[in-house]
């Protein structure tokens, strides 16, 4: 909305009352335009804060927004007016949550925009290049789990020349956007995304030298259906790189651990060997919540 609309409808609306009540709209009307100072305070602090960050962030998020803006073939305001529908109140199943949120157009897009500045997603990005520096291999196939936008297939893509990768994702709508996005980066030759269901995957035992599920488990309400089919494709030795967010209770997630340890009770109950975990903090607008990040070996 624009001021000169905001203004005209915030005063059209005062007017009436005004008449007939005039104190009461008064003082109605400058706590109101308090709470908008308050707020667009907050605002400009915000913006400083963004504004004052080094270089590296700045690149960053340049990076990521010309590549939104390229695989939608959009401007940025109708990037901005696209958005994927709220899921309705209390919605909790999984048919649900792929119908009005995963299935959208703009779903990939927003998962894709975390990438420019939201500090958990970031980590992903983090935990898994620790862990690519160890793995010297030159002909590795591996399999990203439910891809969505496809950043992460494309980092390791980028980072490991010589490597192929399959991808699985319940939603045609990230199939279509993360193959755009492989192209766009030049790697689209060397990986296979499908769509489907992690629960059930479409490859044989023991296929891929590296499996990634990063954010996926907690979208189902049985994630040791995910994890066991996880190690089914995983070959012997084979590695695992897995993230499960603790305490993060918003509709999308239909299964909530409320501890480290019980993330790590399922990588047990799934036969891998966890060989680094790691439990971080952070703070976001619905309050704190933890990401959890393993490395497993299939034994
Ligand atoms: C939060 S996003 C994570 C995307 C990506 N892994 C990342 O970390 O950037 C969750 C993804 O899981 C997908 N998803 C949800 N349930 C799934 C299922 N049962 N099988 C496969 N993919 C699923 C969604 O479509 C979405 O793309």
């Amino acid at each position: 909305m624009i001021f000169e609309v905001f203004e005209q409808q915030f005063e059209a609306l005062l007017e009436e009352k005004s008449r007939k009540y005039p104190n009461s709209s008064d003082y109605l009307r400058h706590s109101l335009l308090r709470s908008i100072a308050t707020q667009i305070e907050l605002m400009l602090a915000r913006l400083r804060t963004e504004i004052n960050k080094d270089d590296a962030y700045w690149e960053n998020y340049e990076q990521v927004v010309s590549d939104v803006l390229s695989v939608m073939e959009v401007k940025s305001d109708e990037l901005l007016s696209l958005e994927a529908s709220d899921l309705p109140h209390g919605v909790r199943d999984f048919k649900t949550i792929k119908e009005k949120l995963y299935d959208t157009t703009a779903y990939p897009s927003q998962e894709h925009l975390y990438y420019r500045n939201f500090a958990p997603a970031l980590e992903r990005l983090r935990f898994i290049s620790k862990h690519l520096k160890k793995l010297d291999e030159s002909d590795i196939q591996f399999c990203d789990l439910g891809f969505g936008p496809g950043v992460l297939t494309q980092f390791i893509l980028e980072e490991k020349p010589t490597w192929t990768a399959c991808g699985v994702d319940i939603s045609p709508e990230c199939v279509r956007y993360a193959e755009k996005l492989m192209k766009l980066k030049g790697v689209n030759e060397r990986v296979q995304f499908t769509t489907g269901d992690v629960r059930n995957l479409p490859y044989a035992d023991n296929t891929f030298d590296l499996v990634l599920a990063m954010e996926v488990l907690e979208h189902i309400p049985d994630p040791l259906k995910g994890l066991l089919e996880v190690v089914r494709v995983l070959k012997p030795g084979g590695y695992a790189i897995t993230s499960i967010p603790v305490q993060l209770p918003v509709p999308m997630h239909l299964y909530v651990p409320q501890n480290p340890r019980e993330v790590l009770n399922l990588y047990e109950r799934a036969n891998l060997e966890v060989l680094d975990f790691s439990a971080k903090e952070f703070r976001i607008e619905t309050g704190p919540f933890i990401a959890t990040f393993a490395l497993s070996v299939k034994v």
